[in-house]
C-alpha cells in the first residue's frame, strides 16, 4: 500500500512514517519542508498520485481558537479536496481525546477538524489519543524564556509517539472504521512534572516552574477533560520507562558524537 502522511517530519507523523515503512507499505511525506503544503495545497495533486489513504498529523502551534480553527478547517478542506480529486479513499485523521469536552483554545481547531473529515466525502477513521510523551519537550520549547522555563499544571495520561505511530499505520492499512477507540498511555501522570523530569534529563539549567495557565482549555485538562475513559485501549511504556529510554539513546549519541 502506498500511504501518505501529512506532518510526517513531525513529532508523532514521523513514527507514523517509520511504522508504515517497518509493516512493508510506502510512506510517502507531505510536510512544507518536503515541498507539500497541505494549507495552500501547493505540491499536493503531485505527491498524492498512486495513494491508497491519507494519515493527518499535521499541526499548527497557535494556541487560539480563531487561529487553530482557521489552521485546521482550511487544511482539512485542501487535503479532503486533493483526495477526492486523486481517488484516495481513505482519510485518517489523529486528534486528542477530551476536545469535544474542553473546544475552547486550539481543542476548537480540533473539533472543526473532526466535523469537516466526518463531512468530507472522503471515507474516513478517527483516531483520539492522549498527550504524547513527547508533550513534555514540546511544552518546554514553547515555554521557555532565558534561562527561565515553565511548565503548564495539567491532568494527563500520556502515550508514547511510537505507539500513536503503530496505532495510526494499522489504521491506515485497513478499511476506513469511523471513529475508533481512544489510545492512551498506561498512568496518569501530572504534566508540569513531566515536564521537570524532562528538562532534569535534558541537563537544562534554570528553574522549572509549574503554572497554571489562563484559558479554558488548560483549566479543563487541569479539571481531568484531556483523561481516558473507561473504553480507550492503554499501552506502554509510562512515561518514566519512555525517558528512561530516550536518555540512553541521547547518551549513546552523544558517546558516538
Ligand atoms: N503532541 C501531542 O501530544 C499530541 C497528542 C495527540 C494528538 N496530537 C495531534 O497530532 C498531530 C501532530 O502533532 P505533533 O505534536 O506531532 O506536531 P508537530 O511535531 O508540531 O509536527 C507538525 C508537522 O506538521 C507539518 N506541517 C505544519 N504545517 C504544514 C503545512 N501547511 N503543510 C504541510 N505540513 C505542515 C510540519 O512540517 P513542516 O513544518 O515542514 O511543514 C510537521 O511535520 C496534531 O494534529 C495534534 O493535534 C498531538
Amino acid at each position: 500500500m502506498r500511504i501518505a502522511v501529512a506532518g510526517g517530519t513531525g513529532t508523532i507523523g514521523s513514527e507514523v512514517v517509520a511504522a508504515i515503512r517497518a509493516r512493508g507499505d510506502e510512506a510517502v511525506v507531505l510536510s512544507r519542508s518536503t515541498g507539500v503544503d497541505v494549507r495552500t495545497g501547493e505540491g499536493l495533486a503531485a505527491a498524492l498520485e498512486g495513494v491508497d489513504a491519507l494519515v493527518d498529523t499535521a499541526n499548527v502551534s497557535s494556541l487560539s481558537a480563531k487561529g487553530s480553527i482557521a489552521y485546521f478547517t482550511e487544511t482539512t478542506r485542501t487535503m479532503l479536496a486533493a483526495e477526492r480529486e486523486a481517488g484516495v479513499g481513505h482519510h485518517v485523521l489523529l486528534s486528542i481525546v477530551g476536545v469535544d469536552e474542553a473546544p475552547f483554545g486550539y481543542y476548537a481547531g480540533k473539533v472543526a477538524q473532526e466535523r469537516e473529515v466526518e463531512a468530507g466525502g472522503v471515507p474516513w477513521t478517527t483516531l483520539r489519543a492522549t498527550q504524547v510523551h513527547e508533550f513534555a519537550g514540546q511544552m518546554l520549547d514553547a515555554l521557555s524564556m532565558g534561562g527561565l522555563h515553565l511548565a503548564p499544571v495539567a491532568r494527563t495520561q500520556p502515550v508514547a509517539a511510537s505507539a500513536v505511530g503503530r496505532r495510526l499505520a494499522e489504521l491506515a492499512a485497513g478499511a476506513p472504521a469511523g471513529r475508533v477507540r481512544d489510545l492512551a498511555g498506561p498512568r496518569e501522570e501530572r504534566l508540569d512534572e513531566m515536564t521537570r523530569a524532562y528538562a532534569r534529563s535534558r541537563g537544562l539549567r534554570g528553574p522549572v516552574v509549574s503554572v497554571k495557565l489562563p484559558g479554558r482549555q488548560f483549566q479543563s485538562m487541569r479539571a481531568g477533560a484531556a483523561l481516558p475513559g473507561p473504553d480507550a485501549d492503554l499501552v506502554g511504556p509510562t512515561f518514566d520507562e519512555w525517558l528512561a529510554t530516550v536518555g540512553a539513546d541521547e547518551s549513546v549519541r552523544s558517546q558516538r558524537a
